[in-house]
């Protein structure tokens, strides 16, 4: 496995939680678990993508910018979380919060896949690809 086979896989989870949740209606205990898995899965992901796809891409010039924006966008994700957190779960303001969360998190995934993936590509061998994953997985499977 390489480190985009292990993040897209993780991209995945995140996409079928986000369709789950603005699914959900009310302060109901479905979505209050689908909230929680989806926090977790976002939080850890952003943590071990910063890590072990980030950090390394940061010294190479082409990349910094790109990895910058990265790491914003994990920033504007974090906040929609906190936004959530502090909306009560039976408003309607609660599912358009979430809405925005997933437009925000979906359209994060699609940049990250469609360019950054492509570019840095480019800028790690294949053993690096592939030692980045064990990395990254590494990280995943000792948090979840
Ligand atoms: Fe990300
Ligand atoms: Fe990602």
């Amino acid at each position: 496995m390489n480190i985009y086979e292990a993040i897209r896989n993780d991209h995945d989870i995140q996409r079928d939680l986000l369709d789950k949740l603005v699914d959900t209606s009310g302060d109901t205990k479905t979505r209050s678990d689908l909230f929680k898995a989806l926090r977790k899965e976002l939080t850890l992901h952003a943590n071990a993508e910063e890590r072990h796809f980030y950090k390394p891409l940061i010294p190479t010039d082409m990349m910094q910018d790109y990895a910058r924006h990265g790491i914003a966008e994990h920033h504007e994700i974090d906040e929609l979380i906190e936004a959530l957190e502090n909306t009560e779960m039976d408003s309607s303001a609660w599912l358009k919060v979430a809405k925005n969360l997933k437009e925000k998190v979906e359209h994060h995934l699609e940049d990250e896949e469609h360019t950054f993936f492509q570019l840095s590509g480019k800028v790690f061998d294949s053993n690096q690809k592939k030692e980045l994953a064990i990395k990254y997985n590494n990280y995943m499977n000792s948090h979840r």
